[in-house]
């Protein structure tokens, strides 16, 4: 008969009040030290780490003894709770040991491809490919507890206010959020797809028109695009909607629901309001729509100045309607070498600048930079005044049309930022930006594409006649300069609803055979509307100070979107596709993707 093995404990939970009992522990042998025939092993579960001593004098089963044990078996261990001769500081339970009477091997385990340790220096495709083994590690465990923490703090704070938790289709039709869909065949419709929901986006207007006020879920999205580090193709969207309301409501139902969430997973109070930004103020300042306001370092205008610095490149490019801006670097005239400037130069021009132009206004002579001759005496004096600036900074110059200047800059003074350590630690910067422009001009398709998605309210109408121009009713939430969520009041009345999809170019048959479900349940008395989807894996990676959403989603894709552990997207049997009528051409010859693990 198999001896009893079930667990009396957790292995990170024992302490000193255990002494004296005789407890069970389950885990894996994560270390295993010999001192003299006396075997001293560590062993592991979710909790944490507790030693137990094997002198040879306890019962085994399913190993003959101590020297049979490797690292990672899974085992079993019976034994009296015993202060330690020596404590072990370091360990939470490193006061105490077990006195072993009695093991059980329960299952053996390969030599591991890596250690299983906090901390892990090896490829992440390795780490891909074994996640089990990767996910078995301390940091990984600690931070999908996090997530898991976070998510059911979330939760209750939705649920508290009476907010409905629905789900949606996975199976669906194509919602657009501008990216491409992955498509599912249909056995029983020949010739027809499904698309994956890029978002529950229509669903959940449609829940509004339904009468359900206040809806929310933990909503899976499939979009098939580039990955980055903060994009994977299938992602987890904390998605609400909201009727009988407007901008500020939604605010206000966030600003208490993250303020819930991060007092209860994080015990770190937010404020009891985010600041508001115009999507104009956010580019004006920062040269992008998700500024991060940990730091200054704001962009400013130069175009009073431009006249007196008598430079006349910069003077031309404001006679064409081109705008000139400028940045100053605190303490960059002393830290920035001119070696290291070059590298910022090519970083400028990879993002379309002519070149970089800047000036030390500490230095003098060449050492001052190409800028130097037209910021000298009253002129440098009111450049420095404009920009806030000091003598030690560093100030750098853009000029071009608008957007580019925004780019350049932008970018510029978030690539000094990280390089100088200029972003104080420790800051949960939220910040609301409104007044998203309603489209955005696709030069190569020549038409017009919704910025956020076509369901979103236009601001007003009254530059309709100029499409570029019409401001919408969409926000973004922003946090420490990530995009964290975004959302809009969204268009209840048909007509506009059409208005908007004739604007896109979407004629009146495409409109039916696309949306036609929608426009119907618009024409049914819709409520006015509203609602945001947040990136729950953005959120929980950066309330873990981390760059990348890989390491807080426990099967992530590679940057190929592959899953390299259980090898999918796959080719099937022909049986199979015969069953959901499709047939395969590949290209001649078939395209091998760079196996790049995402970043
Ligand atoms: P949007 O497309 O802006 O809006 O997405 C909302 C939020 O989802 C996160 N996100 C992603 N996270 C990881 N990987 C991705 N590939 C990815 N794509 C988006 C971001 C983003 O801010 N239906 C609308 C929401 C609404 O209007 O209510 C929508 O999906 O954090």
């Amino acid at each position: 008969m198999a001896v009893e093995w079930r667990r009396t404990h957790r292995c990170g939970e024992l302490r000193e009040e255990h002494v004296g009992q005789t407890v069970t522990l389950n885990g894996w042998v994560a270390k295993r030290r010999n001192l003299g025939g006396i075997y001293f092993v560590d062993v592991r579960d979710i909790k944490g780490l507790s030693q137990v001593i094997l002198d040879g004098s306890e019962s085994w089963e399913g190993a003959e003894s101590a020297e049979h044990l490797s690292p990672e078996d899974v085992i079993s261990v019976t034994g009296e709770v015993v202060l330690r001769e020596k404590p072990n500081p370091d360990m939470p339970t490193g006061l105490i040991e077990i006195q072993v009477k009695r093991i059980q091997k329960l299952a053996s385990a390969e030599l591991p491809p890596f250690e299983i340790v906090r901390d892990l220096d090896t490829k992440i495709d390795l780490r891909l490919r074994y996640r089990f083994l990767d996910l078995r590690r301390p940091d990984m465990q600690e931070k999908l507890m996090h997530r898991s923490r976070f998510i059911a703090a979330m939760r209750n704070a939705f649920l508290k206010r009476e907010f409905l938790d629905i789900e949606t289709p996975i199976l669906t039709k194509a919602t657009p959020e501008g990216a491409r869909d992955y498509l599912v065949p249909s056995r029983i419709h020949a010739g027809k797809f499904y698309a994956l929901p890029q978002s529950p986006q229509i669903f959940k207007q449609i829940l509004m028109v339904a009468g359900f006020d206040r809806y929310f879920q933990v909503a899976r999205c499939f979009r098939d695009e580039d990955l980055r580090a903060d994009r994977q193709p299938e992602f987890t969207q904390l998605d609400m909607e909201m009727s009988f309301v407007e901008e500020e409501d939604v605010f206000n139902v966030w600003e208490a629901i993250l303020g819930d969430t991060f007092r209860e997973a994080m015990t770190v109070d937010l404020p009891a309001e985010f600041p508001r930004m115009t999507w104009a103020e956010a580019m004006e300042r920062f040269g992008i729509d998700k500024p991060d306001t940990r730091f200054a370092c704001e962009l400013h205008c130069l175009g009073d100045w431009v006249p007196q610095s008598g430079f006349g490149v910069f003077a031309k490019v404001l006679e064409e309607g081109g705008r000139v801006m400028a940045i100053a670097i605190p303490g960059g005239g002393s830290s920035i070498s001119r070696g290291a400037l070059k590298k910022y130069e090519k970083f400028a021009k990879e993002l379309g600048a002519g070149g970089l132009a800047w000036w030390k206004p500490a230095e003098s002579g060449g050492a001052a930079g190409p800028m130097a001759k037209f910021c000298a005496d009253e002129s440098g004096a009111s450049l420095l005044k404009t920009l806030g600036a000091g003598e030690e900074d560093l100030i750098l110059f853009s000029g071009g049309d608008q957007a580019l200047v925004w780019r350049v800059l932008g970018e510029l003074r978030l690539r000094f930022a990280k390089d100088l350590g200029l972003i104080p630690e420790g800051l949960w910067n939220f910040l609301w930006v409104t007044e998203f422009p309603l489209f955005e001009w696709n030069a190569e398709q020549e038409r017009w594409f919704s910025a956020h998605h076509p369901f979103t309210a236009p601001n007003d109408w009254e530059m309709a006649g100029d499409p570029g121009k019409l401001l919408s009713r969409a926000y973004d939430l922003v946090l420490n300069g990530w995009e964290l969520g975004s959302g809009s009041i969204r268009i209840h009345r048909q007509d506009t609803q059409k208005k908007i999809f004739e604007l896109l170019g979407i004629g009146p048959e495409e409109q039916r055979a696309k949306f036609g479900f929608l426009l119907d349940a618009l024409s049914y008395g819709a409520p006015p509307h509203a609602g945001l989807g947040l990136g729950l894996d953005r959120l929980v990676a950066l309330t873990l100070g981390m760059d990348s959403i890989r390491d807080v989603v426990a099967f992530p894709k590679t940057t190929t979107a592959a899953d390299a552990m259980c090898d999918a997207p796959s080719t099937v049997e022909d049986e199979l596709l015969k069953e959901v009528h499709v047939r395969c051409e590949l290209p001649e010859p078939v395209p091998e993707p760079d196996a790049k693990p995402a970043s």
